[in-house]
């Protein structure tokens, strides 16, 4: 299943480069997917939710920019990345590799299910080293490759009931500063990307969560809860993530390797 991308302004400047992103069926995934293809990317858009990814798709062939050439494309790759085999095989060929798929259960520690924690770990940390695994071959043949990894100010601050996710992404953190160090004589970069809470499906089923644990309505969840560290009093739309993702795709970021971008809203800078 193929189709052609989402239409953008910007000049086609990943024309020929092959992006593999990963929970590409939800929110920030695809925005990523839409994004890259936009600047000319073959987007494999891997995910275990095979209708989000046909939806993607077909919207990517509706929004198509007929004019752009050469065009990118969007491509369903459907797997659960707890297949960790397969998940290495479907980064071979990758120039860019975006680390996205994530799960999360809010719980204190002592009621966390210890199944849970494992699969968290598996699919949010576990797969991308498999992933990187599975491209870094490639990518030196050819002497360049992007990494970016969608942590997120969780993989740089600690809260309370998400023991899993907080272990998870702060070790995606020492995964992608491993990877830039040895990727770097390569032409090869690896960064972190750190949003604060995105518009997603994720956060909207977390709101719920918070709201039984706490105690509390939704509308005070977001407001006395998840923006609390926050300066900018809003949330942070999957689109201004593919931004970041595309920026470190793109010819001036050769640079920037082994950083962590935060798009917190000032959280961070307590
Ligand atoms: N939403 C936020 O506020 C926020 C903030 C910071 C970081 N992040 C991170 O961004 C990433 C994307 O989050 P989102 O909010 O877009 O989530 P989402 O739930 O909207 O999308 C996640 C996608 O991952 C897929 N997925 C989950 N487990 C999978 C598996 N085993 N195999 C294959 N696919 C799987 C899901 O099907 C889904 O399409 C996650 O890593 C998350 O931790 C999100």
């Amino acid at each position: 299943m193929s189709a052609s991308p989402a239409s953008s302004s910007e000049a086609p400047g990943l024309a020929g480069r092959t992006a593999v992103v990963t929970g590409a069926a939800g929110g920030i995934g695809r925005a990523c997917s839409l994004r890259l293809a936009a600047a000319g990317a073959r987007v494999r858009a891997v995910d275990m939710d095979t209708e989000g990814l046909a939806d993607l798709v077909a919207f990517a062939d509706k929004t198509a920019d007929k004019t752009a050439r050469p065009s990118g494309t969007v491509e369903a790759y459907a797997l659960d990345l707890t297949d960790l085999d397969e998940a290495e095989r479907a980064a071979e060929g990758a120039d860019i590799l975006v680390n996205n798929a994530g799960i999360q259960l809010v719980r204190p520690i002592e009621d966390f299910p210890p199944e849970v924690f494992s699969r968290v770990l598996t699919v949010m940390l576990e797969a991308p080293f498999r992933l990187v695994r599975g491209a870094l071959p490639g990518m030196y043949e050819r002497g360049w490759g992007r990494i970016v990894n969608i942590s997120s100010v969780h993989g740089l601050r600690a809260s309370a009931y998400k023991s899993a996710y907080v272990a998870a992404k702060h070790g995606l953190e020492g995964l992608s500063k491993v990877a830039a160090l040895e990727g770097a004589p390569h032409g090869v970069t690896s960064n972190c990307v750190n949003p604060g809470y995105v518009r997603t499906p994720l956060v909207e089923r977390q709101i719920a969560d918070q709201a039984a644990a706490h105690g509390i309505s939704a509308e005070r969840v977001v407001s006395e809860v998840l923006l609390a560290d926050a300066a900018v009093k809003r949330l942070v739309e999957p689109e201004e993530v593919a931004e970041a993702v595309a920026y470190l795709c793109g010819p001036h970021s050769s640079f920037i390797t082994g950083a962590s971008l935060s798009m917190d809203g000032g959280w961070t800078a307590h």
